[in-house]
């Protein structure tokens, strides 16, 4: 119990989401990028992709593999996965870098148990349509190692990202990155009302500055040692606010599915590559072309039926959607 919640306490929102509403702010009454980091040595964070949609950075994520890239799966609510783009070897995403190398996405995995209201499982696996070519520029990032601990309540990580300045148009000058300090899962859940979930990790800046993620931050690399241990999910409503720490996906929970999917399709299954159950945008996207999916009105529970709402339509939701969530 938290005394003197206000109207935004413990509301989860993610990155993405929180942009939203703060676009209906008044512009420079935040900071929205990577909070109280520095711009990086340029090409010295090799594994970092940012995913695009119609040219513009929307996520961050990491290569694993030469055609793998892991990212979160809330950067792909209400998206066609297959329309975005990722980018490799960038430092300023503005400029015409010839390190860069653009794909597009052959295949997008959402964790099958990924749930958009607490934001429990926001891991995704994109697979991209050829490999990279590996080198100084562009290169891997391992995962935790399976079963192992995750780093300790104040050991020092850190979080980069092209997390945009004011708006979706302004971004930062080029990969930004903060250091962080682990903060206790326990501790964390409290500051967040208990709405936490195990495979969930978070930080703080460990002093009295403000430092951590924002928008567009999404899906980026938490690095702890030399291992991605955390994925950018969600934060409070102010970026860097020490009240409502950042909070990551947990990576050392789900190598073993990591592995499960890769490794599958690595194999070359006879079949076309399954991606097991559905993830919600999956369903979606086949069921709603060019509309936009919104939860059904008085819809409780899980899974929630979604309505797709055509972009013809003149006002009300036309076909219902699929009953969506974990199988
Ligand atoms: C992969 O996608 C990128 C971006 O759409 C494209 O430029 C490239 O030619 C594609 N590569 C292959 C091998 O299809
Ligand atoms: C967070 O706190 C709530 C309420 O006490 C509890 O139900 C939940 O299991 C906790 N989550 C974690 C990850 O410990």
């Amino acid at each position: 119990m938290r005394p003197g919640m206000g109207g935004w306490g413990c509301l989860l929102l993610t990155v993405a989401e929180a942009t939203l509403v703060l676009l209906t702010r008044p512009p420079g009454s935040w900071g929205v990028h990577i909070i109280g980091g520095h711009e990086v040595v340029p090409h010295s964070r090799p594994y970092m992709a940012s995913v695009h949609f119609r040219g513009q950075h929307h996520c961050g994520g990491f290569l694993l593999h030469a055609q793998w890239v892991v990212s979160a799966a809330h950067c792909f609510r209400n998206r066609d996965p297959l329309e975005g783009l990722v980018v490799l070897g960038a430092h300023d995403l503005q400029a015409p870098e010839p390190t860069q190398q653009v794909f597009s996405i052959k295949q997008a995995f959402i964790h099958p148990n990924y749930q958009p209201s607490s934001h429990a499982n926001d891991i995704c696996l994109l697979k991209l349509n050829s490999s990279a070519v590996l080198g100084g520029e562009v290169g891997l990032l391992k995962l935790p190692q399976k079963g192992s601990r995750q780093p300790k309540a104040g050991a020092l990580c850190r979080v980069a990202g092209w997390g945009f300045r004011s708006d979706f148009e302004d971004p930062p000058p080029a990969l930004m990155e903060a250091e962080v300090r682990v903060l206790g899962l326990d501790a964390c859940n409290s500051s967040w009302c208990g709405q936490l979930s195990p495979a969930m990790l978070c930080t703080r800046s460990g002093d009295n500055q403000r430092r951590g993620f924002c928008t567009a931050d999404s899906g980026g690399p938490l690095v702890c040692g030399s291992r991605a241990h955390g994925l950018v999910s969600f934060s409070g409503f102010w970026c860097g606010d020490p009240k409502y720490p950042d909070v990551y996906t947990r990576v050392s929970a789900f190598v073993t599915w990591i592995r499960g999917v890769v490794r599958k399709d690595l194999r070359g299954t006879t079949t076309a590559p399954c991606p097991g159950p559905p993830g919600p945008f999956q369903v979606l996207a086949a069921h709603c072309p060019g509309g936009t999916l919104r939860p059904r009105e008085g819809a409780v529970g899980t899974p929630r039926p979604y309505t797709c709402v055509s972009p013809h339509a003149s006002r009300t939701p036309t076909t219902p959607g699929p009953e969506l969530g974990p199988p």
